[in-house]
C-alpha cells in the first residue's frame, strides 16, 4: 500500500459518510430549525476518523465497506452530539468548532442542547432500522448494546463528567487516563468493535481489537491535548488554549510536553504490536491510521 492508496481510502470513505449523513436528516419529520441545527454541525466537516477506523477494520477482515455505512453515520452523529454539548457555556465554553461558530452561537443554547439530544437518540434509531441482508437481528442488538456502553455512563458521558469534575484539581496520571479512556477512547474503540461485529470476528479478535483501539484512543486524546498548545486555530478549527483557559489537567500539563509525546509514542507502538497479533487479512489501513494519529496536525 502506498501513501496515495491510504489518502484515497480516506477520501472515498469520507465521501461515503458525508453523502449519506444529510440524507438521514432530510427524511426526518421534525421541526425545520432542529433539522437545520443537526445538519449544521454534521456538515461542518471533521476528520471522520471514527468512520475511518470502522471501515479500515472491515477492510482488515476483507469485508465490503458498504456494510458499515449506516453504523459509521450513527457513530458520527453521537460524536457530533458530544462536541455540541462539550462546547456549551456550561462545559468548555468554546465559540469555534470545525472552523465554524459553535452550535449554541448560531442556534442558541436551548436548540444546541436539543440538536445534541436529537443526534444522540437518532443514532440508535439508525442502528435499529438497518436493513442489509448481511446484518442479522443478533448483530444489530450487539451493535446497539456496545454503542450504549461506549457512549453512556460507563463510557463517554462518564469520562466527560470526570473531565468537568477534574477542572482546577490536581489529578494523578491514573485519574487522567480514566478521563481520556472514557471521554474519547470508548467511542473510538466502539468504531473498531463495530467493524468486528459486522465482520463476524471471533471473541478473541474482538477483545484484541478493543485493546488495540484503546491504545489508539488514548494516543488520539493525548495528541488533542498537545494540539491545544502547539496547534493553530486555523488548522484545528477550534480555539487553541481552551484547556489552559478552563484549568484542565492534560497530558502535557501533567507530564511536560516531552513526557506527553513519549506517552503518545508508547501507545502507538502498543497498538501496532497488538495489531500484528490479531490475525487479520489486511493490516495496512489500520497501521496507517496509527501513524496518522501519531502525527496529525489537526
Ligand atoms: C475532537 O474529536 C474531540 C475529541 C474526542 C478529541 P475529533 O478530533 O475527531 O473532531 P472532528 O470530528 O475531527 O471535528
Ligand atoms: C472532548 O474532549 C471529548 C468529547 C467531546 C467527548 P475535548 O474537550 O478535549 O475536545 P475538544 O478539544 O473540545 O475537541
Ligand atoms: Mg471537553
Ligand atoms: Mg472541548
Ligand atoms: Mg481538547
Amino acid at each position: 500500500m502506498t501513501p496515495t492508496d491510504f489518502e484515497q481510502f480516506i477520501a472515498t470513505n469520507k465521501k461515503l459518510v458525508e453523502s449519506n449523513l444529510p440524507k438521514y436528516i432530510k427524511g426526518l419529520t421534525a421541526p425545520d430549525i432542529l433539522k437545520e441545527a443537526m445538519n449544521y454541525s454534521l456538515q461542518a466537516g471533521g476528520k471522520r476518523i471514527r468512520p475511518l477506523l470502522l471501515f479500515a477494520t472491515l477492510h482488515g477482515f476483507k469485508k465490503n465497506i458498504e456494510l458499515g455505512v449506516q453504523v459509521a453515520c450513527a457513530i458520527e452523529m453521537i460524536h457530533t452530539y458530544s462536541l455540541i454539548h462539550d462546547d456549551l457555556p456550561s462545559m468548555d465554553d468554546d465559540d469555534l468548532r470545525r472552523g465554524k461558530p459553535t452550535s449554541h452561537k448560531i442556534f442558541g443554547e436551548a436548540n444546541a442542547i436539543l440538536a445534541g439530544d436529537a443526534l444522540l437518540t437518532y443514532s440508535f434509531q439508525l442502528l435499529a432500522e438497518m436493513n442489509h441482508p448481511d446484518i442479522t437481528a443478533k448483530m444489530k442488538v450487539n451493535l446497539i448494546n456496545e454503542l450504549s456502553k461506549a457512549a453512556g455512563p460507563e463510557g463517554m458521558v462518564g469520562g466527560q463528567v470526570a473531565d468537568m469534575e477534574g477542572e482546577g484539581k490536581n489529578l494523578t496520571i491514573t485519574e487522567l487516563e480514566y478521563i481520556h479512556n472514557h471521554k474519547t477512547g470508548k467511542l473510538l474503540s466502539y468504531s473498531a468493535i463495530a467493524g468486528a461485529i459486522l465482520a463476524e470476528a471471533s471473541l478473541d479478535q474482538i477483545v484484541k481489537l478493543e485493546k488495540f483501539a484503546q491504545n489508539l484512543g488514548l494516543a488520539f486524546q493525548i495528541r488533542d491535548d498537545i494540539l491545544d498548545i502547539e496547534g493553530t486555530e486555523e488548522r484545528i478549527g477550534k480555539p487553541v488554549g481552551s484547556d489552559t483557559g478552563n484549568d484542565k489537567i492534560t497530558y502535557p500539563s501533567l507530564l511536560t510536553m516531552e513526557g506527553a509525546k513519549d506517552k503518545l509514542t508508547f501507545h502507538i507502538e502498543e497498538a501496532k504490536i497488538i495489531l500484528n497479533n490479531l490475525g487479520l487479512d489486511n493490516t495496512d489501513m489500520l497501521s496507517a491510521i496509527c501513524d496518522l494519529i501519531a502525527s496529525r496536525d489537526h
